[in-house]
């Protein structure tokens, strides 16, 4: 075998063997609750990224009005996230950029564009695996909800192993050959499972699903398994079960059984796949917004992209910013707002599912981005 190859085989398994070594010495969660001050960093991405995010700004304003005045809440604009930024400095996340995010508590980020290899651009790596990455952002967090069906599931998907630990570091053995990765660590899936059922213990869920391919991807997916039936162990009062990814998809949209599922621990790209689905059955992913929490740092964001092709054809006042306001819903919850957190869901609820006064449908038949937003406050104020 070539040497070349064997090198960088052998380079691969010694940043393994280093990232699971930092595991080892994580630190606690940050408790926001404790600081005078906490510092949300806003970073608008490309774009339908920058619209949608100030939209959601906007909202966590008229939320945290008290809060802000008092300067117990701050806001900073990190601009550099940008594809132009990032091509121009040759790197997925410059210094420049990644340090004044790394300063602050929290971070409400819109989607940022991701060259791929049929474009004529620098292969850069995806901001969003890099920033979950250098951040440590290891729980992916997507709640997809449909109240008028009973439908409540949080997803709680692996956000830093799996198919993405190694998702650039991929080669070509030869002409006829290509390889790439996938990782499973002990430390990983605990901390994800664990993740998942304190969740589901503080929300008084019933149910915790784990989904794999064990059957067949048996060393990580199945050491994946075997942890969360470990770690369920110790959650004795919620009833946990495990599911193959295909059946998992095809029960999503089975209208009969689907709002059974509470909440799902998933590998990184299972995760990725099934909350787009779960995004587009609560009425697209324009709806669904998360977030990656990490003990030290977290950031807040939609589950889609940036929407280019929006941009291109003049659509973007009409792009839909519900992703990033529910994506700030998080942020709130996560920082100990819950009162705020808990009136936002109450106004989304409203405006989304019952008074549906208002409809953004991304076309200009529908309405605008900022009349949604407008609306939300409206509720929120009233
Ligand atoms: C997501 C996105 C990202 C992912 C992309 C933009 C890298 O699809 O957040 O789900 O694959 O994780
Ligand atoms: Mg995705």
């Amino acid at each position: 075998m070539e040497k070349k190859i064997l090198d960088q085989l052998t380079d691969i398994i010694q940043y393994l063997y280093e990232k699971n070594a930092a595991l080892e010495g994580e630190a606690d969660f940050v408790d926001y609750r404790k600081l005078d001050r906490i510092v949300i960093g806003v970073a608008g991405g490309d774009g339908i990224g920058p619209f949608i995010t100030a939209e959601a700004r906007r909202v966590l304003e008229a939320l945290l009005e008290g809060p802000l005045r008092e300067g117990r809440v701050a806001f900073q604009e990190i601009p550099g996230l940008t594809l132009e930024n990032r091509l121009q400095a040759g790197a997925t996340l410059p210094p420049e950029t990644l340090a004044p995010l790394k300063a602050c508590h929290l971070i409400l980020k819109g989607p940022t564009t991701t060259p791929d290899a049929g474009h004529d651009m620098l292969n850069l790596e995806s901001a969003n695996v890099a920033l979950r990455r250098e951040l440590d952002l290891f729980a992916n967090v997507r709640p997809v909800k449909i109240p008028e069906e009973g439908v409540d599931w949080t997803f709680f998907r692996e956000n830093t192993e799996g198919a993405y630990a190694l998702g650039s570091k991929g080669f070509h053995l030869n002409e006829d050959i290509a390889l790439d990765f996938t990782v499973t660590t002990t430390k990983g899936t605990e901390r994800i499972a664990r993740a998942a059922f304190d969740f589901a213990r503080t929300h008084g869920k019933t149910r915790v699903t784990a989904v794999t391919k064990a059957n067949i991807i048996k060393a990580t997916d199945g050491k994946f398994l075997k942890i969360c039936k470990r770690i369920a162990g110790d959650y004795p009062d919620i009833p946990f079960d495990d599911w193959y990814v295909d059946i998992m998809a095809a029960k999503l949209i089975d209208t009969a059984r689907r709002a059974d599922f509470q909440v799902f621990i998933l590998p990184n790209l299972y995760g990725d796949i099934l909350t787009d689905l779960g995004g587009q059955i609560q009425g697209g992913v324009g709806t669904a917004g998360s977030a990656n929490i990490g003990k030290r740092h977290a950031m807040f964001e939609a589950i889609h992209g940036s929407a280019p092709r929006m941009v291109e054809e003049g659509r973007l006042a009409y792009a839909d910013p519900s992703s990033m306001i529910k994506a700030g819903g998080m942020l709130l919850a996560h920082a100990g707002f819950t009162g705020e957190a808990d009136r936002l869901e109450e106004a989304l609820n409203h405006c989304l599912h019952r008074e549906k006064r208002v409809a953004v449908t991304g076309w200009p038949a529908g309405n605008t981005g900022e009349e949604l937003t407008d609306y939300i406050i409206e509720k929120l104020r009233a």
